[in-house]
């Protein structure tokens, strides 16, 4: 009796295990043959949660952008075409959404973690951010830009 349950359960286990490889695997293969972003999780360091644009050289900038209720903010964030953009993203209170929706970005800005990822920005034009993430009665004025080589931008 007992090696029958033994056998059921490794059954059990192998296959999970052989699931869970395939998913890993589905995530990987899509990351690299659809250029899939997959966000990253950092380790929290206060210094994310003060909203800024940082310009480390003429193509790349940093975003630390910091959803709260009910605003982004930086709120209009202004940059060169053909611009890689490393967004780091938290939330003051709540679990907020950040959708770029031009740039298939989807992420969640939840408090206490920083999820990061990159875009480039190679066409010119204004980029809205929503928060896609029901988070109360402010939600759908929850927005912000990404101005991309716009007339005046500073
Ligand atoms: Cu923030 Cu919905």
């Amino acid at each position: 009796m007992t090696m029958v349950m033994d056998k059921v359960e490794r059954g059990i286990i192998i296959s999970s295990l052989i699931l869970v490889s395939l998913f890993v695997f589905s995530l990987l293969y899509a990351k690299n043959r659809y250029k899939a972003d997959v966000p990253e999780c950092l380790p929290y360091d206060k210094a994310y949660t003060e909203p800024k644009v940082n310009k480390l050289d003429e193509k790349t900038y940093q975003v630390f952008a910091v959803a709260a209720m009910w605003q982004f903010q930086p709120s209009e964030i202004y940059i060169p075409v053909g611009s890689d953009v490393d967004f780091y993203l938290t939330s003051k209170d709540v679990v907020h959404g950040f959708n770029i929706a031009q740039k298939n970005v989807n992420m969640m800005a939840v408090y206490g973690a920083i999820n990061k990822t990159t875009v480039k920005f190679d066409k010119p034009g204004v980029y809205e951010i929503v928060c896609h993430e029901y988070c109360g009665v402010g939600h759908q004025n929850m927005a912000a830009q990404v101005i991309v080589n716009y007339p005046d931008a500073k």
